[in-house]
């Protein structure tokens, strides 16, 4: 595992550029040769209120590449949630720029799909299969025939194609959350944007939520930014970590990880890398910040 360190000091300029995915699947050897498919670059966020103002994250850099599941790591309050809206779409920064294909994201667009934490992010008076073929029908990407047979495609894949004709009243909470990565995933974003998506579920179901967004992963290869503040999480899930510290969201270093899957847990390896993550995170906290 290779890792850069970077020190928040007051003359922090830019982290180190993003290494190369250190085994590019497939998709990311396709992809063109040296533009990232989403630049972060210098990204500072700010919210306004009549008394103050607020600076949630602070020259925030990183690049996604094609096929990446590159997560932001760090704890409650360090940016991570306003991060994932800038790149949506629904703030500007007040510093630096996002970039998706090499052109300025400033509006939110169905290039880039959020699936949140909260389980009612699903109108409750559509079934399930309504529910995934909304925004397809809504941003006019398909006509109706072909948005119900995408969206049935992309629910058999997260296993429900049998509880297509339900509503979401009737779904466990790891359900919805499967009818959420569905819709999601059948907008065919150009990266699918997950904060805490596996958060508010009990740790068996977040577990198998990991299993399967990895196994829909190595069979659709979408590229993946996801944000929690689980080390654990962050090194089943992610190629790639970027870990934050918070007051304002700074980057303190990016870690390779894409060595780690969920057979590595409990194991020796797995256990140094957490310990490392979190002395990064925390310990040196006072040195730096
Ligand atoms: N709507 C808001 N108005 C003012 N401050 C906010 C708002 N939303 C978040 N913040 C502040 O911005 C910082 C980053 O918040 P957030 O992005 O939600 O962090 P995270 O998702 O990492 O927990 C925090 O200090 C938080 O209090
Ligand atoms: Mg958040």
């Amino acid at each position: 595992m290779t890792t850069t360190t970077l020190r928040a000091g007051p003359a922090f300029a830019r982290p180190v550029p993003a290494p190369q995915p250190a085994a590019p699947g497939p998709a990311a050897e396709a992809a063109a040769v040296g533009e990232p498919l989403l630049q972060v670059d210098g990204v500072s966020l700010e919210y306004r209120t009549r008394e103050r103002v607020v600076r949630a994250t602070h020259r925030v850099s990183f690049d996604l590449h094609e096929a990446d599941r590159f997560v932001l790591l760090g704890p409650s309050g360090c940016g991570k949630s306003t991060l994932l809206k800038a790149i949506g779409g629904f703030i500007r920064p007040v510093e630096g720029e996002i970039r998706l294909d090499g052109r300025g994201v400033s509006a939110p667009g169905p290039d880039r799909i959020v699936v949140f934490q909260e389980f009612d992010q699903l109108p409750p008076w559509k079934t399930v299969h309504q529910n995934v073929m909304f925004p397809l029908l809504a941003s006019r990407s398909l006509g109706r025939k072909e948005a119900a047979e995408r969206a049935l495609h992309y629910l058999d894949k997260v296993g429900l194609a049998r509880f297509a004709d339900v509503h979401p009243h009737q779904l466990s909470g790891g359900m919805k959350q499967r009818v959420a990565i569905a819709r999601a995933l059948a907008m065919q974003p150009r990266v699918l944007l997950m904060d805490e998506p596996f958060a508010a579920l009990d740790a068996l179901t977040r577990r198998k939520m990991q299993e399967e967004l990895l196994a829909l992963w190595d069979e659709v290869r979408f590229t993946l930014l996801f944000v929690t503040h689980s080390i654990e999480e962050a090194l089943v899930v992610g190629n790639r970590i970027a870990l934050l510290s918070p007051h304002p969201g700074r980057m303190r270093a990016e870690i390779n990880s894409h060595g780690f899957t969920l057979g590595s847990l409990g194991g020796s390896e797995f256990q140094a890398a957490s310990q490392r993550i979190h002395r990064m995170l925390f310990e040196e906290e006072g040195a730096g910040a």
